[in-house]
């Protein structure tokens, strides 16, 4: 049988088609567009994640037995919000999680009414990115859109939704919308009064793994494919690339590079850290995780090699980065704001530390470094609460680049190890369609199958060394220019 993995990003539409060895058959990609009206806003059109996602399905299906598709399951960018009205039409453009549009909103959740109250009832603190913060935004400066909304939705139950015809979501992306009471994973009543809004509207909440239905005739005809191929919840993005790299045992970590940059650790039983430092969500396997989140990774990458110095070929621009180390240029990558560890929409950002010799190959060696200089961040902030972390599992377009790799497993002095797939979200989203269509009795027992680590990249001592002098550097430099930042956005 065939399973479809969707991984609905933020800059494309991912499709992957497994078998239920765990082949994979086929990948297609495609792109739309990501619309920034205002500085710190971020947007997006579900009619066009929908209009790709049937394109790319029609390539991916193409030359193979439609008949052998079984099921379909999704990982998703987290956070957004989609709202529909009663006609199922869409009322306004997504407002995405690496959009800072709300801080008031956050301001009077965390401070007006409590962090402390707000993290009993959520398990997390307000952040400008998650989804109800944005449903007070709406209320307050669309009024007219916020008393239409008849449906809540997040991005990838927008797809499950056109498909199954089915109001749902999942345990994990229901997490990240800060309405969700994730340790008993019941939507909170709390929070729903606090917002303005009624149960009814929001979905119905299903484990990762679990079917929500299957195609409606309209959906199937579209798609050509059987009435019968099941719809499976699947998961934020982040849970499902933990589920495509099999971090699922307690303790076990993955970083993602990928538009946002993610430390996810696996956990067996709830727990929130009396800070809110990390996201405490649930887990697409029906356990929980911690998650750091910053906003601007590989897209800060890509931001500079292509907006700025005016490259595709990121493979041979790295090549000029001949020794690590001793690079002097910093790089904040705060071009979206940032969530973890500073939590502040304000924040930009920006190159320290260049001469006059200073060269490309510097610069770009600095993005890299800087994205991962703030990845550590987070860790840092799970280290902190004891848990112990000497490998990482890493996903995301970032990881397909060797250097970032020896990157990343020096300046978080880790192992990191590759496993068969590059693929994450969209392989872990296959995996949870095969679990979903019973092909796997858990997903555990699909990833102890299908999931192998391939090769280890391991730290270098002298390398470690000079990364934590220059780590000890990175971290003066926020503080030193956050005055500055919130002067520049005022
Ligand atoms: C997680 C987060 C991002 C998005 C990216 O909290 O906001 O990782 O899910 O798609």
């Amino acid at each position: 049988m065939l399973y479809v993995g969707v991984d609905l990003g933020t800059s494309s539409v991912k499709l992957l088609l497994m078998e239920e060895n765990g082949e994979i058959k086929n990948i297609v990609t495609r792109e739309y567009p990501l619309y920034f009206p205002k500085p710190g806003w971020s947007e997006q059109k579900p009619e066009d994640w929908w209009e790709q996602f049937v394109s790319g399905m029609k390539e991916l299906l193409d030359g193979f037995d439609r008949s052998q598709v079984d099921g379909i399951s999704f990982g998703g960018q987290m956070h957004g919000l989609v709202i529909l009205d009663r006609d199922d039409h869409v009322l306004r453009p997504a407002i995405l999680w690496n959009d800072g549009r709300t801080q008031e909103e956050c301001d009077y959740l965390n401070i007006t009414v409590g962090r402390e109250k707000i993290s009993a009832y959520t398990a997390n603190m307000a952040l400008t990115g998650f989804t109800a913060p944005k449903l007070l935004w709406v209320k307050k400066h669309e009024p007219e859109i916020f008393t239409k909304i008849e449906k809540i939705m997040l991005p990838k139950d927008y797809l499950a939704y056109r498909l199954s015809g089915v109001h749902c979501t999942d345990v994990s992306d229901a997490s990240g919308m800060l309405l969700f009471d994730v340790k008993n994973k019941c939507w909170s009543k709390e929070m729903m009064d606090i917002v303005g809004i009624r149960e009814e509207q929001l979905a119905r909440v299903f484990e990762s793994y679990q079917a929500v239905g299957t195609l409606t005739a309209q959906s199937a005809a579209e798609l050509e494919l059987p009435e019968s191929v099941r719809v499976i919840a699947g998961a934020g993005d982040n849970a499902a690339g933990a589920v495509g790299t099999g971090t699922l045992e307690h303790g076990m970590c993955s970083v993602s590079l990928g538009t946002s940059g993610t430390v996810f650790i696996a956990t067996d039983e709830f727990a929130v850290d009396a800070e809110n430092a990390m996201h405490s969500f649930a887990h697409a396997n029906g356990r929980y995780h911690f998650l750091g989140c910053m906003l601007s990774a590989a897209s800060a990458n890509k931001w500079w090699m292509d907006e700025i110095i005016g490259t595709k070929d990121y493979p041979k621009e790295q090549e000029g980065i001949r020794r690590l180390g001793d690079n002097q240029v910093f790089f904040l990558p705060y071009l979206m704001g940032e969530r973890t560890p500073h939590n502040n929409p304000n924040a930009r950002g920006t190159f320290v530390g260049m001469t006059m010799d200073t060269t490309r190959a510097d610069m770009t060696e600095a993005v890299l470094e800087g994205v991962t200089f703030a990845l550590r961040d987070a860790l840092e902030i799970a280290r902190s609460f004891g848990v112990k972390i000497e490998r990482v599992r890493l996903n995301g377009g970032g990881a397909k680049s060797p250097l970032w790799c020896r990157i990343v497993a020096n300046i978080m002095n880790v192992k990191v190890d590759k496993i068969n797939s590059a693929e994450g979200p969209g392989f872990g989203a296959a995996i949870l369609a095969a679990v979903g269509c019973g092909r796997f009795a858990s997903v555990e027992e699909a990833a102890a199958k299908l999931i192998k680590v391939v090769s280890t990249t391991e730290q270098e001592q002298e390398l470690v060394e000079k990364y934590e002098k220059k780590y000890q550097v990175f971290r003066k430099i926020y503080p030193a220019l956050r005055p500055v930042y919130d002067e520049i956005v005022k």
